[in-house]
């Protein structure tokens, strides 16, 4: 393992996985292709062809773009692929389920033919705890247990992760399939909820948590989940999923009060309003099997808000940009008609 082509490494998860490798390994060479739609910003890795020089490329392409993918795997002498580019907020999905469909799906299909034909390249694959459904009662979700998505995002991610078993069994393609829980933490879009309610508090605007906000989520520091997916390349076996999260969840509710007391602000900015449709109420996934390979988080959920508020604080130059381009048509979208209901 050699030269590693990270799709959507100018998203947030991606760009802090680009990093992570990078600094770790100094004899790999990590070339990322992203497409840069509203959530791929340049600026997440601005800093890393200077420090890295030639170890690091940046090319601007569709995962849906066969060619392109050839192309970039025979440029820079690719030996593994892993996948992080796609869709994927759910509140986006649910007004426009095209994009998920073509990226989370074709695009992934797409990389599996390209891993194929160049060689059967090593292949993983940046799935979701979402593809298990909600989950009743306190069962957590296992490997093995079956997808039950309910949403478009999430039925696009089942879907992928579908096709990278077939490409394993049928062509024998060497693949994994890791599946986290919700990350946070640095460079994250503030479409999705803590970057959303850090910089909507700091804006002095409110916080619309969904519905009675007494949904469970299992919120993970996110280099902590780039470390698993590390651990799952180097030492997963080939064929097999592995969930990542803290195996703690807690409910949104608990999440924004957390968020507040860092941010020394009052309750009184919570607004209840409608909720999402389809809304899966629990996420819970059984963590041992990462375990047993020897990941542990170094951040516990309440560690993890903690540290992502105060990143928020300190960067704004990242944040306000965003916040006054396509965000904000986005935000009167789903939030401008949204009914308070407390
Ligand atoms: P993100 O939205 O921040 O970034 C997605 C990146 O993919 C962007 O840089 C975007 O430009 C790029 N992209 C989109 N369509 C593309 C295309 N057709 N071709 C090339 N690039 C394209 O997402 P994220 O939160 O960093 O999520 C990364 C991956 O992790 C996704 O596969 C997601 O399903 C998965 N995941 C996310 C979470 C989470 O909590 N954020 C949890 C579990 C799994
Ligand atoms: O669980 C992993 C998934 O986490 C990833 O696969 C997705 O890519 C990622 O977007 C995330 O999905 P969620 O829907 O869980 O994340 P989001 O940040 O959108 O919402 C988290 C919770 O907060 C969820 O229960 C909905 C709620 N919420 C969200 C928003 C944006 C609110 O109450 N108000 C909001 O305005």
């Amino acid at each position: 393992m050699q030269n590693i082509l990270v799709t959507g490494g100018a998203g947030f998860i991606g760009c802090n996985y680009v990093r992570l490798m990078l600094e770790k390994y100094s004899d790999y060479r990590v070339v990322v292709i992203d497409k840069l739609t509203y959530a791929g910003r340049l600026e997440n890795l601005q800093d890393l062809a200077e420090r890295y020089g030639d170890r690091y490329a940046f090319v601007q392409g569709d995962i849906c773009d066969g060619a392109a993918i050839d192309g970039v795997i025979a440029q820079y002498d690719i030996d593994t692929i892993v996948n992080f580019a796609a869709e994927t907020h759910v509140d986006r999905s649910i007004l426009e389920p095209d994009a998920f469909v073509k990226t989370d799906v074709l695009g992934t299909y797409t990389l599996l033919e390209s891993a194929r034909k160049g060689g059967n390249l090593r292949y993983h694959q940046i799935s979701t705890d979402e593809v298990y459904g909600h989950i009743a009662g306190d069962h957590n979700s296992l490997e093995d247990d079956k997808m039950m998505p309910r949403s478009p995002y999430s039925a696009s991610k089942a879907a992928a992760d579908h096709f990278v078993h077939a490409y394993h069994i049928t062509y024998g393609l060497p693949v994994t399939i890791s599946r986290g829980a919700n990350n946070i933490g640095p460079y994250q879009y503030p479409e999705k909820v803590v970057p959303l309610f850090v910089t909507n508090a700091l804006a002095g605007e409110s916080l619309p948590v969904y519905g009675d906000g007494q949904q469970m989520r299992d919120y993970q520091y996110v280099v902590d989940h780039c470390e698993g997916i590390d651990l799952v390349l180097h030492q997963g076996v080939i064929g097999e999923v592995y969930n990542i999260g803290t195996g703690k969840e807690m409910t949104n509710l608990a999440m924004v009060e957390i968020l507040l007391d860092e941010l020394n602000l009052p309750r009184t900015l919570i607004r209840h309003v409608e909720d999402r449709q389809g809304h899966d109420r629990r996420y819970s996934m059984d963590v041992r099997k990462i375990m047993s390979l020897g990941w542990e988080p170094s951040y516990t959920p309440e560690e993890a808000i903690r540290a992502s508020v105060r990143w928020y604080v300190d960067n704004r130059w990242w944040w306000e940009p965003i916040r006054s381009g396509e965000f904000r048509e986005y935000y009167q979208r789903v939030y401008g008609n949204r009914k308070v209901i407390a």
